[in-house]
């Protein structure tokens, strides 16, 4: 018998009845099987491995409510019911009402009486225990499925997801870093959230980028000055930083000098890229300076930084050979490709380390 829907006591005990004719045996087993997960689904093919056929005893809503408190079940037993039935290993359900399966095992009269593993024929009730041994039903108790239940699952989904660390990118440009850090979180290479993207230049198409990804994008006016950030931006920007909740600040071609407040409300966790391979070419012409000093190759550097200009401790580096033939369109192209593998790295292998647990310095006394 393979049912769609659940069937009536007096349904299964027939059908118990023909398989018996057949020489068949019926594996009976009960249960909540509310969320359903692979515990489950692999308890219950093993109890149909037992015998021929495997009809299961489904707690009704309100016999889950009396075992297991008001918050359930989760799923109706009509829901409950239909996803047991889906299960290949599953050939009937019977639901049930009281808080024992005596009478139904009184009335289907199985052959053989599956138990998970958290049982023994000891601590089976002794009702079900007489009802069985009156019948002559086989009593089997499966391993149990350790690691896995309804329970767990229900605490694990209540509980908050953790918390990622947050970027805040400074821009004043393309934006072709950020694409490339927004890229890295979409694919999982970087686990972390985009907070913010602030740019001292209203037209850069980082910020249209930004937009474009729906994430916060702020202009913020850098005064009267070309290349300076006057002292109300350097105030504004980490104001909007700090606002937005950013754990780690990531220059990617802002081309203005951070000052205080921001170094050090963010000691240790700002990160910039550059075109060369520092501490050769520091400053805003780096990759031409690099081809006019005919060096065989250059690259990127991924650093911290301080007060300098590019002075900062490196973090990550990535060489880039210079070709006989190229320009500065043709290496700046070469070289923004390796920036855009190395600064999601670079920023992935920070944040982790900055995640880890501190190791306890060293006392000299000994207590
Ligand atoms: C990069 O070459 C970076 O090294 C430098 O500015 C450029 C920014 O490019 N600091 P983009 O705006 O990320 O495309």
């Amino acid at each position: 018998m393979s049912t769609a829907s659940p069937v009536t006591p007096e349904d299964a005990a027939r059908w118990r009845d023909e398989l018996d004719r057949d020489g068949r045996r019926l594996v009976f087993t009960s249960g909540c099987f509310d969320i359903l997960h692979a515990g489950h689904v692999r308890y219950l093919r093993q109890a149909r491995d037992l015998g021929d056929a495997l009809i299961v005893a489904l707690n009704s809503d309100d016999s889950v409510r009396r075992l297991k408190g008001p918050a359930r079940p989760v799923n109706s037993q009509e829901d409950r019911a239909e996803v047991l039935l889906g299960l290949a290993a599953v050939d009937a359900v019977v639901i049930f009402d009281d808080d024992r399966t005596v009478a139904l095992l009184r009335a289907i009269r199985p052959h053989i009486f599956a138990k998970g593993g958290d049982y023994t024929e000891e601590t089976l009730h002794p009702a079900e225990l007489a009802v069985l041994r009156e019948t002559g039903a086989e009593i089997r108790i499966l391993p149990e499925v350790r690691g896995r239940s309804t329970t767990t699952i229900l605490s694990r989904m209540a509980s908050p997801p953790p918390r990622l660390p947050r970027i805040g990118v400074l821009g004043s440009g393309n934006g072709s870093n950020f694409e490339a850090i927004a890229a890295a979180i979409d694919e999982q290479r970087l686990t972390a959230a985009m907070a913010v993207v602030i740019s001292d230049n209203a037209d850069a198409r980082i910020l249209e980028r930004a937009r474009r990804r729906n994430i916060p994008a702020v202009h913020v006016d850098p005064g009267p000055w070309r290349t300076r950030l006057g002292d109300a931006a350097q105030q504004e920007i980490c104001r909007r930083l700090q606002d937005a909740g950013v754990d780690l600040v990531v220059c990617a071609g802002f081309m203005r000098i951070l000052k205080e407040p921001i170094l050090s409300a963010f000691a240790g966790r700002i990160v910039n890229i550059h075109p060369s391979l520092l501490p050769a070419f520091p400053g805003r012409s780096a990759i031409a300076d690099a081809l006019a000093a005919g060096v065989p190759e250059t690259g990127c550097t991924v650093h911290l930084v301080d007060a300098g200009i590019d002075t900062g401790p490196v973090l990550a580096q990535s060489r880039v050979p210079v070709l006989p033939d190229d320009t500065e369109e043709s290496l700046a192209s070469r070289i923004h490709a390796a920036e855009h593998a190395l600064l999601p790295a670079a920023i992935q292998d920070l944040l982790q380390r900055l995640a880890a647990p501190q190791t306890p310095s060293r006392s000299s006394s000994q207590g």
